[in-house]
């Protein structure tokens, strides 16, 4: 099945200082999604935003917020970041200690949709008895925590191998480009996360429509 392919705009390449300008820079241009990373400084060295942030963004945009927490024990705050306005939560399988299943759960009773992100390094055999509970899977294409590094190839073969199991929408989210697009579209990704490919560029419409397959 050829599923859409939906480009999503990583907020943490956009100038937080004119944050308003650049939600509405992305949405005018045509993007799917806003992907917005939140980081706690435990899971990743990195500390970004939390829910007061996701809910201001709420008030600015119709798009769906595609929440991506790359926080330790998940559960803690999953129900802020729904309240914020968050339309989908994805939480890492590394950070929840054995109790993935919950965390599925309360992602699904909030009614949002809910993804589970790997590392490059870890196996997808971490997800594969909760693959039919999954809206989506974030396969990530560099180590989380820093936008701008480059696209980790050998997570392909990831990809292909989910792609023939899994039936859900396959996220990339790294170091994604119009070139490594291309192969993680071929590959059986189907939603492109791009931080620097689209913030950095002054041409945004270009930009995206760069990342997405030519017809
Ligand atoms: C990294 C984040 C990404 C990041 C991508 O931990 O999850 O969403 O912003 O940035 P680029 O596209 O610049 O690699
Ligand atoms: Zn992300």
């Amino acid at each position: 099945m050829n599923r859409p392919i939906k480009i999503a705009p990583s907020l943490l390449a956009a100038d937080f200082a004119h944050l308003a300008d650049e939600v509405r820079r992305v949405e005018k241009a045509g993007c799917d999604l806003l992907h917005i990373d939140v980081m706690d400084g435990h899971f990743v060295p990195n500390i970004t935003v939390g829910p007061f942030i996701v809910k201001a963004i709420r008030g600015l945009t119709r798009l769906p917020l595609d929440v991506h927490l790359m926080i330790e024990r998940p559960e803690r705050y999953i129900q802020s970041f729904t309240e914020a306005g968050a339309d989908h939560i994805t939480f890492h399988a590394e950070a929840c200690y054995g109790n993935l299943h919950e965390c599925v759960e309360i992602v699904h009773s909030l009614h949002v949709t809910c993804g589970i992100s790997l590392k490059p390094n870890t196996p997808l055999s971490r997800i594969e008895d909760h693959l039919k509970d999954l809206n989506l899977v974030l396969l990530m294409t560099v180590n989380p925590g820093f936008g701008g590094q480059k696209f980790m190839p050998e997570v392909l073969d990831k990809v292909r191998n989910l792609r023939s199991k899994f039936d859900g929408d396959i996220q990339v989210d790294g170091g994604i480009n119009k070139d490594t697009a291309r192969e993680a579209i071929k590959a059986g990704a189907n939603v492109l996360v791009a931080g620097s490919a689209i913030f950095a560029r002054a041409d945004t419409e270009q930009a995206i429509r760069d990342l997405r397959p030519k017809k």
